[in-house]
């Protein structure tokens, strides 16, 4: 597997923090993955900083608890949807100091909205961290407002945290429950996704199963395939609900939907879930977006999701175009493995040896490739419907424009 964090580049900005702290979280945090701001103790460099462009807004904020009882500091990190933000408006504070070691109890105090402190310890630091990192996850909250909340509430993270489950752990079940949140939100105004999102995930999982990912990178596969279309929430329903041709402008705004999706993504150690979504448009010979990625520089979630997605949506209806049959579909991956002009090659879009293996097990599951043909069967029987309809509508309209005629 490669690395997971390879395109992600995070923000922690730390305020009124000590050398030996800042050494302490650098630790933790490796500069390659995270721009670690040291802002000193000057609280009106927060004013300058925090008109930056909102992709450049802190996504964690580590600082004191006296920071934090300055209410013009806490509107600010408020504003930038940062972690210890939402922590201090909850009156969930973590103070620095040397009196205590920060424990699970005590983890749960915080929960509650106490008041505590705890050492300088690196086990403290580390476990602030991964606070954070639990609480970052929170700013989809702020930026969907979907009843997020209530997801939070109906976890119960406290009793996952008192089990000594991972904050790993209770990141992906959140996510998990958010993404089905998500996509059952989208499809309310486009039917097509939600379905879209779960044949991916199963498309997805039979790929990183044959390539002999373990347990833990399939649970990752598959819940980038959950996640992967999230940022269409924050495009226009003009444009996601549109079932014709989308124009340049509707087009361009579509193509956003990947840096939403991952802008909304949390930045911490699954920051891979990040990577995979933003690049899920990439193309194996650079021509994708946002970025141009090309190769083995997209993410391997990433490659594997491109196909899985462009399948789904050749195999399944949407609207009332012709769907493809699985053969002819296979056919068309296979196509664009190879360069424009190259016998039938459309040009690389994928990874071509995924692209084998993928066919190779797509083809061999007698399930799947029963469904598809179902699916198939069903959505030409639509269409022939559909056109059955449309005929005997002009012919109606026919009749009443010579009735309309005759009458005059
Ligand atoms: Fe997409
Ligand atoms: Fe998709």
């Amino acid at each position: 597997m490669q690395e997971i964090y390879k395109n992600s580049k995070y923000t922690i900005w730390l305020y009124n923090i000590s050398a030996r702290e800042y050494m302490i979280i650098n630790k933790y945090l490796p500069t390659e993955h995270f721009d670690v701001v040291d802002i000193g103790n000057d609280s009106s460099r927060f004013n300058e900083l925090k008109d930056f462009h909102i992709l450049q807004k802190p996504d964690i904020v580590i600082c004191d608890i006296d920071s934090l009882i300055d209410n013009k500091i806490i509107n600010i990190l408020y504003e930038s949807h940062c972690s210890l933000a939402k922590v201090s408006t909850k009156k969930q504070q973590v103070n620095l100091d040397n009196t205590f070691e920060l424990t699970n109890e005590k983890v749960e105090e915080v929960k509650k909205g106490k008041q505590i402190t705890t050492t300088k310890t690196e086990k403290s630091m580390k476990q602030i961290i991964d606070m954070c990192q639990l609480s970052n996850i929170m700013k989809l909250q702020i930026l969907t407002n979907l009843g997020a909340k209530n997801i939070y509430k109906s976890m119960d993270i406290e009793a996952d945290l008192n089990s000594g489950k991972s904050v790993n752990y209770i990141s992906k079940k959140y996510l998990f429950k958010l993404a089905q949140t998500l996509n059952d939100f989208i499809s309310l105004k486009d039917n097509y996704t939600r379905g879209h999102c779960e044949r991916v995930a199963n498309y997805a999982e039979a790929l990183g199963h044959a390539l002999g990912m373990n347990e833990e990178e399939l649970e990752n596969l598959i819940l980038a395939a959950n996640l992967h279309d999230i940022g269409k929430i924050a495009l226009p329903d003009a444009v996601i609900t549109k079932t014709d041709k989308l124009n340049d402008l509707e087009f361009n705004l579509m193509k956003k939907h990947v840096e939403l999706g991952a802008t909304l993504l949390p930045a911490n150690q699954l920051g891979y879930l990040k990577d995979a979504v933003r690049a899920h448009h990439e193309k194996y010979d650079g021509s994708g977006y946002p970025d141009g990625l090309k190769g083995e520089q997209i993410p391997l979630l990433a490659q594997i999701l491109a196909i899985a997605d462009s399948f789904d949506a050749m195999t399944s209806q949407r609207s009332y175009n012709r769907v493809k049959s699985a053969e002819e579909a296979f056919e068309d991956l296979k196509r664009h493995t190879k360069p424009y002009g190259d016998g039938d090659g459309l040009g690389v879009f994928y990874n071509p040896k995924l692209v084998d293996k993928f066919i190779d097990v797509i083809s061999n599951s007698k399930t799947t490739m029963d469904n598809l043909r179902e699916a198939k069967r069903q959505a030409d029987l639509n269409i022939n419907y559909k056109k059955e309809q449309d005929g005997q509508k002009q012919k109606r309209d026919k009749q009443l424009v010579k009735g309309d005629a005759n009458n005059g």
